[in-house]
């Protein structure tokens, strides 16, 4: 059984469970998505990569939370990501990719990202959130912008150039 962590009007955000380990190998080990993502593309065997994600998923570390993005009937589309959650700075960076180009530009991305960003102004330490997205990823850009992220600055790293982006506490609308 998984069980809903938020639930928003046009998707849930769940724990992850071993069943994602298929889609996510998948979005992973596309070129496509690995490169909206800044990320090298997996090139790990399905096998083995189910088998560290089982281990990965029975031991949680206090710095990083992950969570799947569904829609409303339970189709997996998507995972977002707390990093690097330090509560004595109250900040910690977020991540997010819809594996699944179906939803891309239908407000899916913003409307989990929503979420997101309630369930860490939950933490009471939490100050500020930001994120680094690439500088010619028009569409993140737009709906992180959409759900409060200012661009904050540039930031040249691995050769890419990136922008940070964050909201602030004091920023962030909470929905009523
Ligand atoms: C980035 C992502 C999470 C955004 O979620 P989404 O559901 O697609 O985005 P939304 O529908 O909420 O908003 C997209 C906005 O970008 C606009 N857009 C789409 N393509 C665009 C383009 N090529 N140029 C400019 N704007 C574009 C859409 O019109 C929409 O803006 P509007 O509603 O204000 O008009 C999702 O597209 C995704 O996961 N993409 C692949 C991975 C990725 O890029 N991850 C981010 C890494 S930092």
């Amino acid at each position: 059984m998984t069980i809903a962590i938020e639930r928003g009007a046009q998707v849930v955000l769940r724990d992850k469970v071993l069943a994602d380990g298929h889609d996510d190998h998948r979005w992973r080990s596309d070129e496509e998505l690995a490169e909206l993502d800044a990320a090298p593309r997996l090139r790990q065997p399905l096998m083995d990569f189910l088998r560290d994600y089982e281990i990965e998923l029975s031991n949680p570390t206090p710095w990083t939370r992950r969570y799947a993005i569904d829609t409303l009937d339970g189709v997996h589309i998507g995972n977002c990501m707390l990093y690097d959650i330090d509560t004595v700075n109250g900040q910690c960076e977020i991540g997010i990719i819809l594996g699944d180009r179906d939803y891309w530009s239908k407000g899916y991305g913003r409307a989990a990202l929503r979420l997101l960003i309630a369930k860490c102004f939950e933490m009471p330490s939490m100050k500020r959130l930001y994120l680094h997205t690439l500088e010619w990823n028009a569409r993140a850009r737009r709906a992180f912008a959409a759900c409060g992220f200012r661009e904050a600055r540039p930031v040249r790293r691995g050769g890419r150039n990136f922008i940070r982006m964050e909201i602030a506490r004091a920023d962030w609308q909470a929905p009523r």
